[in-house]
């Protein structure tokens, strides 16, 4: 894991922004500590980054904008670059899904999905840049009108920690392809790949300048870039909360931004359902990641003839699943930090005061490391659908099971949150899939299955406080460009 751009000391691995090309500390020298969720213990360390360094890293993204050669080269050459970040994603697979796993605590084997999914993502766009154009639009007499795809200018990426290198990937392919440059504040919790793969984009020949990284706490270095007035443009995944700081924060310099910011989605399981196949996607929908995903399918809403099988297989499923360290890729790992593992078990603990009913937990490995942020998975039956539990993103693994009567209590039910990012529906009957699909307020909806986690040609976004804007597929292009029209008087 030494590179040019970290040190090793006593501490462990000491890693490093990434501006202009060149390696950089903070420069007040403050480093912020970087655990393994596994055991808690301390293995590497990132710059604790402040305003200067933000300052820094985004007039060199600025300048690297204006002066070029990447706003102004050829699509298909840009295009060229991402393809050769794949290829370099592939030949280092193995090395970022360990640095993965290691950082977030999540199973070897999500860490290697992770890649397999960043390499599409830079697959993808590499593809698909030059595929996006402007129209002739047909207007007065002695007139000849166009619209041009122009990149917004510097694009500030705000990355959470739950999928650091795919979500990454989603907005750097985007934002390149359309001849944007960056500056990424990856998760003071998870920055590792993001570093590596800046490096990577360098070898790939992205120039200099063009994909900076600076690390740091959200508080400093994350409000720092959302506000600064070079800043043209800012994406971002995580909280409600801190979606809305940052809004407020682009807001006093009128910048666009896109906000993906989570979910409570539902799964809808009709009594003519395939119970059998829907039962496995049902408790992976959740358990993936340890339920740190922000498409999970939290609340699964069930026909109330069959509401006794499908909590039935989902409490024996449930039972059964176990947690631990990363490189035991059990069913689920540690959780992010002691934060986000006791947010999720006070609000395991308020439940059950609140008397919602237990209906299967699973377990912890007996040999965990005391020291890992662990939380055994917990399913919630009969539960209320407007109890906080059914109501509020938990982000860890916890699932809320509930039955329903009929087919517009469903769509009652499912619609009920603040939420509207991802949805699923069980059943065989071809008109209700499409009744259901289209009254369900969600940015994707999947019929006999569910996988927002992969997908990379999908549009992805929420409505309501999901957020908007859409990532993913062709349609983040158009998020990461504005429309330029050019009129020509030719009499
Ligand atoms: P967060 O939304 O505060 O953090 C995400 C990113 O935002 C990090 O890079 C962080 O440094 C940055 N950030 C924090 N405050 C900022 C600010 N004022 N200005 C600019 N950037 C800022 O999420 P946090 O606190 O780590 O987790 C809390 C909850 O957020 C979780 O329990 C979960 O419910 C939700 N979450 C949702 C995610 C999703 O994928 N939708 C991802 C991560 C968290
Ligand atoms: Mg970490």
């Amino acid at each position: 894991m030494g590179t040019p751009h970290s040190r090793t000391v006593a501490e462990g691995i000491a890693f490093m922004n990434l501006i202009d090309g060149q390696p950089a500390d903070a420069l007040s020298g403050e480093r912020i500590d970087v655990l393994c969720p596994s055991d808690g213990k301390v293995f590497a360390s990132i710059p604790a980054s402040g305003t200067a360094d933000v300052d820094r890293a985004v007039k060199v993204a600025h300048k690297a904008f204006e002066d070029g050669p990447w706003s102004r080269m050829p699509a298909v050459e840009r295009g060229r670059c991402l393809t050769r970040l794949s290829q370099l994603v592939e030949k280092h697979g193995d090395e970022l899904a360990a640095l993965e796993s290691r950082d977030t605590g999540k199973p070897a084997r999500q860490g290697k999905a992770d890649v397999t999914a960043t390499m599409r993502y830079y697959e993808f766009y590499g593809g698909a840049g030059d595929k996006i154009h402007g129209d002739t639009i047909p207007f007065l007499d002695g007139y000849t009108a166009l619209t041009l795809r122009e990149p917004h200018g510097v694009v500030a990426g705000i990355i959470p920690w739950n999928y650091p290198m795919q979500i990454l990937a989603r907005v750097a392919g985007a934002a390149l392809a359309m001849g944007n440059t960056l500056v990424v504040k990856p998760a003071e919790d998870a920055s590792l790949t993001t570093i590596r793969i800046a490096q990577l984009a360098l070898e790939a020949g992205i120039p200099s300048g063009v994909f900076n990284v600076i690390t740091g706490y959200g508080r400093d270095a994350g409000a720092a870039l959302s506000a600064h007035p070079l800043v043209d443009y800012v994406t971002f995944t995580g909280s409600p909360p801190t979606g809305t700081a940052i809004q407020q924060a682009a807001a006093v310099n009128n910048r666009g931004v896109t906000m993906e910011l989570g979910g409570k989605s539902p799964q809808i399981v009709f009594a003519d359902a395939d119970l059998d196949a829907a039962l496995p996607i049902l408790v992976n929908a959740i358990i993936q990641n340890g339920g740190q995903t922000c498409s999970a399918g939290s609340r699964v809403l069930v026909e109330r003839p069959v509401y006794k099988r499908i909590a039935e297989g989902l409490a024996e499923r449930f039972s059964k699943l176990v947690a631990g360290p990363h490189d035991a890729d059990l069913d689920l790992g540690a959780l992010i930090n002691a934060r986000q593992r006791d947010r999720v078990a006070g609000m395991v603990a308020a439940a059950r005061e609140a008397g919602v009913q237990v209906l299967a937990e699973g377990s912890i490995a007996p040999d965990a490391p005391a020291g890992g942020f662990y939380q055994a998975p917990v399913l919630f039956g009969s539960v209320d659908p407007l109890a906080t539990i059914a109501q509020e993103e938990v982000f860890g693994p916890v699932l809320t099971v509930f039955p329903f009567d009929d087919e517009a209590d469903a769509i009652r039910l499912a619609n009920g949150t603040d939420f509207g990012l991802v949805a699923g529906v069980w059943t065989k009957d071809g008109a209700r899939q499409h009744r259901v699909a289209k009254k369900v307020r969600a940015g994707q909806v999947f019929v006999n299955g569910y996988g927002a986690g992969g997908g990379i040609e999908l549009p992805f976004g929420g409505f309501k406080k999901s957020g908007h804007g859409r990532e993913k597929g062709f349609e983040a292009l158009y998020d990461m460009s504005a429309t330029k029209t050019i009129v020509f008087n030719h009499g």
